[in-house]
């Protein structure tokens, strides 16, 4: 079966109540048809920052999901700074991104911790966005699957303790495909680049957790995504749906969704 599209988005550390509100009328206005409001599966979610998601989640329209950018792998206790997967639940996230580069780099965010943070975030019925993505070094070094592989590993071996059956395990995880050299610089993964690295992570969840996973896992691609270019990433066939960044933030990004959702 066609694995279901998914566009969703990651504001990062940017907005404000007023830019917030500002947004979310425009999407509660847009004309998104009937690519949106399957309930089973949000096809959209927007990722604001964590103390904004109740005040968004309040306002915008219901067939489209709000996500956090981040959450800790304990439910609670001293840790502080922190926020939970069940908070988030708590104030309406469906959604949480977990391992984004930005975490991974400038927060030191370690591939268990990362693995920790999917697993308690799944428990709580939170759906995960799992990051994966090579740096440039690392591509010009040929290393670039075996960093992927490295990244998905360590997700991969704490989803599999999960004492659940396979399919519950993956049904609410996402695999994320951002480049770090794609992130933030306008230089998009040319599709068939993004193609090749997504049918290779597909194969090999297909090796570590079976085929009927590998052919149901969406796969989605992040970095540089913008009007021009969503398209056609959109239309190669491991391609399970686009994370938008800096373009989230623009009008455009309604566009993005109509086009490629
Ligand atoms: O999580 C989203 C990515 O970091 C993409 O960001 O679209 O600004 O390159 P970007």
């Amino acid at each position: 079966a066609r694995r279901k599209f998914i566009v969703g988005t990651n504001f990062k550390m940017n907005g404000s109540r007023a830019f917030l509100q500002d947004l979310v009328e425009n999407l509660n206005r847009a004309d998104l048809d009937s690519n949106v409001g399957n309930e089973e599966v949000h096809p959209i979610f927007i990722s604001p920052p964590s103390l904004y998601i109740e005040h968004v989640r309040q306002n915008l329209r219901k067939d489209i999901a709000v996500g956090g950018q981040n959450c800790f792998w304990k439910s609670s206790g001293a840790f502080t700074g922190e926020i939970s997967a069940e908070m988030l639940k708590d104030v309406g996230a469906d959604y949480v991104i977990l391992g984004h580069t930005e975490r991974r780099t400038l927060f030191k965010e370690s591939d268990t911790d990362i693995g920790l943070k999917v697993v308690h975030a799944l428990q709580t019925g939170l759906k995960v966005i799992a990051c994966i993505g090579e740096t440039l070094s690392e591509r010009e070094s040929n290393t670039t699957l075996q960093v992927l592989f490295r990244q998905l590993q360590a997700i991969i071996d704490h989803v599999q303790n999960l004492d659940l059956n396979q399919e519950e395990k993956w049904k609410d995880l996402v695999i994320a495909y951002e480049p770090v050299w794609a992130i933030g610089t306008g230089r998009v993964a040319a599709p068939e680049q993004a193609q090749e690295v997504h049918a290779a992570i597909r194969r090999r969840v297909g090796e570590i957790c079976g085929l009927e996973v590998a052919e149901t896992v969406r796969i989605i691609y992040g970095g540089s995504v913008n009007l021009g270019n969503a398209l056609q990433l959109a239309r190669e066939r491991d391609v399970d749906g686009l994370f938008v960044g800096g373009a989230s933030l623009r009008p455009e990004f309604v566009q993005i969704y109509m086009g490629a959702g």
